[in-house]
């Protein structure tokens, strides 16, 4: 089970790969343009951070040939183990093709469909990322397409992963987790909002007060 930071923003990633056992880093063109920042330096930056841990990159072009050129030109100043995100549609299906039998690590992106996910796999993506709460802004049943491409790829053995992704609250990412995708990535937040609520604060201040109660502000450390 692999977590993922759905973000560009420097100072989270630090944050929360200090605090978390990330897997990676994910980033599309609106993640990207939310930091005003030059797309190579501060995706260098992120590299620096994250050390060899994944990072995946979109292509912004729409025909195979210019995402071709984008991928070399990621993978050229950011590293042959960068994962080139490139949308699932037939033009995209015929780009990752190509981008596997160079040897590049490609996550197949914007997928709605079990269909989708079952083609990107056919051509060797090694990740494809279905869309969780797009999915269920179209009325599409989110849970029903994780379950089938999980089912799917187990059913045929297939090596390619599922990167769940598009997340606004943390059920839908228990919930994806749940119907076998192996990773998720969401913005860090949401991984906040697990771990921090008023009733795990309440619990947790009770145990600090009972403690009090009997030994005041001794830590155990100083105890014989
Ligand atoms: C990640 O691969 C996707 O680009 C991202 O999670 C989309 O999230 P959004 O639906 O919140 O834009």
């Amino acid at each position: 089970m692999k977590i993922i930071l759905d973000t560009a923003h420097l100072e989270d990633i630090r944050k929360y790969n200090r605090i978390y056992e990330i897997a990676g880093v994910t980033s599309n063109p609106t993640i990207l343009s939310r930091e005003c920042a030059d797309f190579f330096p501060l995706l260098q930056n992120i590299r620096q951070e994250i050390g060899d841990k994944e990072l995946h990159v979109q292509v912004t072009a729409s025909s195979c040939t210019e995402m071709l050129l984008e991928a070399k030109s990621i993978v050229n100043i950011l590293g042959k183990d960068t994962y080139i995100k490139v949308p699932t549609n037939e033009e995209g299906i015929k780009t990752i093709k190509q981008l596997k039998h160079l040897g590049y690590k490609v996550t197949a992106t914007a997928i709605y469909t079990a269909q989708q996910a079952m083609l990107a796999a056919s051509v060797g993506a090694d990740y494809v990322a279905p869309y969780y709460n797009r999915m269920n802004n179209l009325n599409m049943d989110s849970r029903q397409t994780i379950t089938e491409i999980a089912t799917l790829f187990k059913l045929h053995h297939c090596e390619t992963e599922i990167l769940a992704a598009s997340f606004k609250n943390t059920n839908q990412i228990m919930d994806a987790l749940l119907c076998g995708a192996h990773a998720v990535t969401a913005s860090p937040q949401l991984y906040t909002q697990m771990v921090e609520s008023p009733v795990i604060d309440h619990a947790i201040k009770e145990f600090y007060k009972d403690w009090a109660s009997v030994y005041q502000d001794k830590p155990i450390y100083e105890l014989k």
